[in-house]
């Protein structure tokens, strides 16, 4: 959401381009759909919030109405989500997260199967100069090698790191794809290899932003840091990072609460992820205790235990 929707809000705007924004694309997108629509740009799983959307029944509809459909693919990696295969016409991911793989790229893709959307964008990248470097086209090559161990290491790690959040009274929600619990499990099983969660997660901890921001400055493996999908685990708060330029009530409205905290797990042993999450919530939530105006109960007004999602 961070960066796309940068660009929808005041790029694309600046050139006369209409953007509506939902968050519950697969029950609503015929209300969404006017004359002059173009194109639907689904973002599945969402950042940071990890819901799902199922690709085949927007691209259905949005094609009836001569619509194109995009996906961003870039949580999931073209190894567990292949969109083009559920319908959509495009496909894009940020190629500096799981497909480099070693955060020492910045690039993006975009895939499609038609020979006249090739055509139309090799024109476009040619003249508006969107053109790798050689250079950063090796190094993402390199990545792209190891793409399905990192991918099938990085769900291994999500899910016990999940499991193990799920499970803490620290913990007032848990979104991750992998979980039996997760709203959209069904379409995760559908739509994702082998039902693979993938290895992003994010959580609302207790005790409110004071202990989301001191959580991430607690763990010892996983480095505070806004990117995702390297070898090596990350963390951060949503609300004053990557999602601070969204205002408060549209970010609450899709379940980006101050107290959320989002993880890109990385290639590390599992339990060596879980024991340094279990330590930092510990320590995260005694040290904040008493201190949060904005925790459990508190200026959010979220119950304990309400889900997000
Ligand atoms: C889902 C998703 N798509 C696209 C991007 C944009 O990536 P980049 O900044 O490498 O273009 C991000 C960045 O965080 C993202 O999370």
């Amino acid at each position: 959401m961070a960066a796309p929707t940068g660009y929808f809000t005041q790029v694309a705007k600046a050139h006369g381009v209409k953007v509506t924004f939902t968050p519950e694309i697969e029950v609503d997108i015929r209300e969404h759909i006017t004359e002059s629509t173009k194109l639907v740009w689904i973002e599945t799983p969402s950042n940071p919030t990890l819901r799902l959307v199922d690709i085949r029944a927007v691209a259905t509809q949005a094609h009836e109405h001569g619509v194109m459909v995009v996906v961003d693919n870039t949580f999931m990696s073209p190894y567990i989500q292949n969109p083009l295969d559920h319908g959509a016409d495009i496909v894009v991911h940020s190629v500096t997260k799981y497909i480099n793989g070693h955060s020492d790229v910045v690039m993006g893709v975009a895939a499609f199967n038609s020979d006249e959307l090739h055509k139309r964008l090799s024109f476009l990248q040619n003249a508006l100069g969107a053109v790798p470097s050689a250079f950063d086209s090796w190094l993402a090559h390199r990545g792209a090698k190891t793409l399905h161990l990192r991918a099938r290491e990085a769900t291994a790690n999500a899910t016990a790191v999940a499991r193990a959040l799920e499970a803490s009274p620290h913990v007032i929600a848990v979104n991750y794809p992998g979980l039996d619990s997760h709203p959209h499990r069904a379409i995760a099983k559908k739509q994702h290899r082998d039902g693979m969660g993938g290895g992003m997660l994010s959580f609302r901890i207790r005790g409110g932003h004071a202990a989301a921001e001191r959580f991430c400055q607690l763990t010892k493996i996983f480095t505070l840091a806004e990117s995702l999908g390297g070898v090596e685990s990350l963390c951060e708060v949503p609300s004053s990072m990557t999602h601070a330029g969204i205002p408060r009530d549209q970010r609450e409205a899709v379940g980006v609460f101050d107290d959320l905290v989002r993880i890109s797990c990385g290639v590390e042993d599992a339990e060596d992820l879980k024991k340094d999450v279990l330590q930092a919530l510990e320590r995260a939530v005694a040290e904040t205790e008493g201190l949060a105006v904005d925790g459990a109960n508190g200026a959010n007004g979220y119950e304990s235990g309400e889900q997000t999602l």
